[in-house]
């Protein structure tokens, strides 16, 4: 792949957007080859995924000006449904999958961030919807993500001023988890996803549905979800074990051990 590296450690997958000359900005190919990427994804394998930038200095500068600058209508709305079909993927990818900003996400890189499940960021991290200052909407998520983030008021104020933030302003507002230093960023990333992918993973992808899909509905029916995927694990091998090293702990402490969860 030219614009997308992908790596596996143990169950952690690494996807990579490498893009240099352009500060890893999305255009067409790079779009294509992150969707192969992430429809390549052995998911019987990989429990989380991390999305990265090539580089020290960007994450993704946006989607490529270069490109968008000649658009009509009916093709800039058919490059907003590209960018949104596969953010909408990504976002809802049974696995979790972490965002580890390391550098500009500015324009359609603060929105592949936000389709992530959380956004971990470096220090020089700059997060921005500059679209208003080009004229255009964002048009890979941002109006709809960034106010279900932060809030609609000050989803608005970031939107309508196309300014700039810092790492600290995005975890003030909570776009961002946590913010590190450059250097602590994929370690830190990776630790994040191995204690994850530690966990039982019909259960954690359980979890991520009931929380994407209940955050559409209303808390009765959203509670519905949550019951029904609650009920689903009973069925699974990872509750029976999960449980009963409990109880064998409590039993006797002696008897603890490391549950390996088995994915059935
Ligand atoms: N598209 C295309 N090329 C881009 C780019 C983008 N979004 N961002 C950076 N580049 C290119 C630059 O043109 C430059 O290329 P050349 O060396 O060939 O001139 C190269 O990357 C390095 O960039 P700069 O020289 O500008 O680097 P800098 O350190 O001075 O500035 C920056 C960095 C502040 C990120 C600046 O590059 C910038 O403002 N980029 C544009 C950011 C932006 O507006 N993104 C939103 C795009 S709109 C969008 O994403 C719409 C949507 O929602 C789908």
């Amino acid at each position: 792949m030219a614009y997308v590296t992908y790596e596996t450690e143990g169950a952690v997958a690494i996807a990579t957007i490498d893009r240099p000359k352009a500060l890893n900005a999305l255009n067409s190919e790079v779009l294509d080859d992150l969707e192969k990427v992430i429809n390549g994804i052995d998911l019987d394998a990989v429990r989380c995924l991390i999305i990265t930038g090539a580089g020290d200095k960007s994450f993704v500068a946006g989607a490529d000006i270069g490109e968008m600058s000649t658009l009509t209508v009916e093709e800039g709305e058919a490059f907003g449904k590209k960018g949104n079909d596969l953010f909408r993927r990504i976002e809802t990818l049974p696995i979790p999958v972490i965002a580890a900003v390391n550098g500009f996400a500015l324009g359609g890189g603060n929105e592949i961030a936000m389709s992530c499940d959380f956004r971990i960021c470096s220090e020089n991290a700059v997060f921005g919807q500059p679209e208003a200052g080009l004229g255009i909407t964002p048009g890979f998520g941002g109006t709809q993500r960034l106010a279900r983030l932060v809030g609609p008021g000050m989803a608005k104020q970031l939107i309508y001023t196309a300014r700039n933030i810092k790492a600290d302003e995005a975890y003030r507002i909570g776009l961002v988890n946590q913010v590190v230093p450059q250097e602590e960023l994929m370690p830190t990333a990776k630790k994040l996803a191995s204690i994850i992918a530690g966990n039982a993973p019909i259960a954690v992808r359980a979890c991520k549905k009931a929380i994407n899909e209940g955050l559409q509905e209303n808390i009765d029916d959203a509670l519905v979800i949550e019951e029904k995927l609650f009920g689903s694990c009973f069925s699974s091998e990872d509750q029976k074990e999960g449980m009963a090293n409990f109880l064998r702990k409590k039993d006797d402490p002696k008897k603890v051990k490391h549950v390996a969860f088995q994915n059935k």
